[in-house]
């Protein structure tokens, strides 16, 4: 039972059945001169209109990438070279990719921080985006799934001039997101949270806005972004672009949030001490981030695991000792609760079965961890991506 959507998906059947011919057959250079360097360029132009349409946006703002980590270190990089002096504003629940990203910069990092429902603090926000340079705000949590009111976020840090990167890998394909008439300059995505291969992602920089790339050398996307493109990633992922934009367009988050809700109130119906974090606000439809009181994370994950349901702990552990992660903290989360949460993230190819039998499973194992509290479940090493 597959409950780590947020870590990474599966690949969709028709991903995979696309992306074949590019890893054999059509294997050539889509910047040689031949037909069949022609054709991938052709396939790699769809997959790009593909992506566009995804996210309301035009076909030449998309630039592709090796996946977030790279999108957003592109962008942060480039903004931090074009802009003048002032704060890179970011926000204090932000994946590492944005953070360990910010701290290599040479000007001040300032995370703004947030609500009991981990959402941003709009006062604090708006008197930060007066010393700011330029911004970057996700679009979604990738722990515990609370959406970021990120247009807003992006008209205000407009208002003052600032350029705006999103961080939208968690929310693409989950939630609709259109580009057309935002305020954002940059949004990162990654193909493998909406059933896509690993490795590829995009970067979307809207026409006009000042760009300096990351990688220089053989001038592929417009000089943008150089090396030889990953075809077959590519070509993937403008399919699960498709997939995605029609699912959403046929069943909105319904399925998503069905299995999450059904999982949820499994689970509270027979456990006392449950806390679902973030579910004050907006929350992806996929995620479910609960706190066991008088368990511990990484001890649940063994249990589960030994079940055969895969979920992730909501802290990252080290060296034996368990951490709670910076996103609780931030909104106030104690310690131990921090420690005693679980991520469950659903996907479309979960069942209603599935989610039962899983809640059944995480409900035994937190009464067996409850009874034997205090015996002993040693330190695991566990990372949330
Ligand atoms: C919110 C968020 N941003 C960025 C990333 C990094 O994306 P990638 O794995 O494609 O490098 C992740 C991956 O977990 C994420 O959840």
């Amino acid at each position: 039972m597959y409950l780590d959507a947020n870590a990474t998906t599966p690949i969709a059947e028709e991903v995979w059945q696309a992306m074949m011919p590019w890893l054999k057959e059509n294997f050539h250079n889509p910047s040689s001169s031949s037909g069949g360097g022609k054709k991938a360029r052709q396939a790699m132009e769809h997959a790009r209109s593909q992506v566009a349409s995804l996210l309301g946006a035009r076909e030449e703002e998309i630039i592709f990438t090796s996946g977030g980590t790279e999108a957003l270190n592109t962008a942060i990089r480039s903004l931090d070279k074009l802009c003048g002096e002032g704060d890179f504003l970011t926000s204090a629940v932000e994946h590492s990719a944005v953070l360990r990203s910010g701290e290599q910069l040479s000007r001040a990092m300032v995370r703004c921080g947030v609500n009991q429902a981990g959402e941003v603090q709009w006062d604090a926000y708006e008197a930060a985006c007066e010393r700011a340079a330029f911004v970057s705000i996700m679009a979604a949590n990738n722990e515990t799934g609370v959406v970021m009111d990120w247009a807003r976020a992006a008209t205000l840090a407009h208002q003052r001039g600032l350029p705006f990167l999103c961080d939208a890998v968690q929310a693409i394909g989950k939630i609709p997101i259109s580009l057309a008439n935002s305020a954002v300059d940059f949004m990162a995505i990654s193909a493998h949270k909406f059933h896509g291969p690993k490795g590829i992602g995009a970067l979307f920089a809207r026409r006009g806005c000042r760009f300096q790339p990351l990688l220089f050398g053989g001038g592929q996307e417009n000089g943008l972004r150089s090396g030889t493109e990953n075809v077959a990633g590519i070509v993937g992922m403008g399919v699960a672009a498709e997939l995605a934009q029609a699912t959403m367009a046929a069943e909105g988050n319904y399925l998503l949030a069905s299995l999450r809700d059904a999982f949820e109130q499994r689970v509270m119906n027979q456990l006392q001490g449950v806390i679902r974090n973030g579910a004050a606000g907006e929350r992806l439809p996929n995620t479910s981030h609960l706190s066991f009181d008088g368990c511990e994370g990484a001890g649940l994950i063994i249990l589960l695991d030994d079940k055969n349901v895969n979920c992730s702990t909501g802290s990252a552990c080290m060296a034996g000792k368990q951490k709670p992660s910076h996103v609780q903290l931030a909104m106030g989360i104690s310690e131990a609760q921090a420690k005693s949460s679980l991520r469950f993230s659903f996907s479309r190819f979960n069942t209603l079965e599935e989610v039962s039998k899983a809640a059944t499973l995480v409900v035994q194992a937190v009464e067996k961890l409850r009874s034997v509290q205090g015996h002993g479940v040693g330190p695991v090493v566990v990372y949330t991506p």
